[in-house]
């Protein structure tokens, strides 16, 4: 079993207002070994879901199972085993980086979690190598690479503890475009070859199309669609969502008008070249 949310809705503390939730009634069940895309507005309780699912929130009302974890759980219940399972790449996670050494950063994480030095090394060096760190800054402070490098470090020590879900809070803003698409990559490949579970948070609807299968959308704390991303798009109420379309949808929409061929829904550019020879020999 993967995570599960019953009836579950969170209040920030302070908020003055007490109706105010910032997530309201989710019921949602995610498996192991999926790949799902939250979507929605700024604002509209994506990052509060996100971080329920590794317990660094718990709801106000309702439950989260996360594994054989029930939460809010009883008051000493232990949080660690939830967060060794669940790993959570925060927005901007390179502001968590605190070590000395880029390799001492890596590590942390897994020896948190009990692992002598010489283990959490081997898994810090193991994840270096996932993300395409290059050794000589190992040792170098991780403040003093560039901003691409220091995300893949702060990634690297979510890889080092082995988790069997990441939940990616906007993994590529601020990246530039290449710098996105080797991040993509390397999640992809944790998904491909390990079968980890992707929780995907992202505006970029490109992004989301390209990898995931499954996408939530969330609007003022509430969940207004979960489905294939196939239905998304011609959902009735898609164009209330206020999400843009792919631009691999898009141009196949164009083409299917301006050249009347078939419509089919296409989510990336080889997939079309083949379509499209595809119906050039028929
Ligand atoms: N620490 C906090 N204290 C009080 N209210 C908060 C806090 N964090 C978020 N909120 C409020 O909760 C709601 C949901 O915020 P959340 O950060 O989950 O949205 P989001 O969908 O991740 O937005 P974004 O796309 O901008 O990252 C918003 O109304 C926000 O103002
Ligand atoms: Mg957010």
């Amino acid at each position: 079993m993967g995570i599960q949310f019953k009836e579950v809705s969170f209040a920030y503390k302070g908020v003055k207002d007490e109706r105010y939730d910032a997530i309201i009634d989710i019921n949602l069940k995610i498996e192991q070994g999926e790949f799902v895309a939250i979507v929605g507005k700024t604002g509209s309780g994506k990052t509060t879901l996100a971080q329920h699912m590794n317990a660094l929130l718990q709801p106000t009302k309702g439950t989260v199972n996360v594994f054989d974890y029930v939460l809010p759980g009883h008051k000493r219940q232990k949080i660690g085993p939830i967060r060794k399972r669940v790993g959570l790449v925060f927005q901007f996670p390179e502001y968590q980086l605190f070590e000395y050494t880029v390799l001492k950063d890596i590590m942390f994480g897994p020896k948190n979690f009990g692992l002598k030095e010489e283990e959490a090394k081997e898994k810090a060096l193991l994840a270096a190598k996932l993300v395409g760190l290059p050794d000589e800054i190992l040792e170098s402070s991780p403040f003093r690479i560039s901003g691409g490098q220091m995300r893949r470090v702060a990634i690297a020590g979510i890889l080092a503890m082995e988790p069997d879900v990441l939940v990616l809070d906007e993994p590529t803003r601020g990246l530039d475009p290449k710098g996105a698409q080797e991040v993509m990559t390397i999640f992809n490949n944790m998904h491909k070859e390990y079968n980890k579970t992707i929780v995907l948070v992202s505006h970029d609807m490109d992004l989301i199309s390209s990898y995931a299968e499954r996408v939530i959308v969330l609007d003022e704390g509430r969940i207004i669609f979960d489905g294939p991303k196939k239905e998304l798009f011609t959902h009735k109420d898609f164009p209330k969502f206020s999400l843009a379309k792919p631009k691999t949808y898009e141009l196949m929409e164009y083409l299917a008008q301006k050249i009347k061929i078939p419509f089919k829904a296409i989510f990336n550019q080889e997939e079309i070249l083949e379509y499209l020879k595809e119906i050039r020999n028929e």
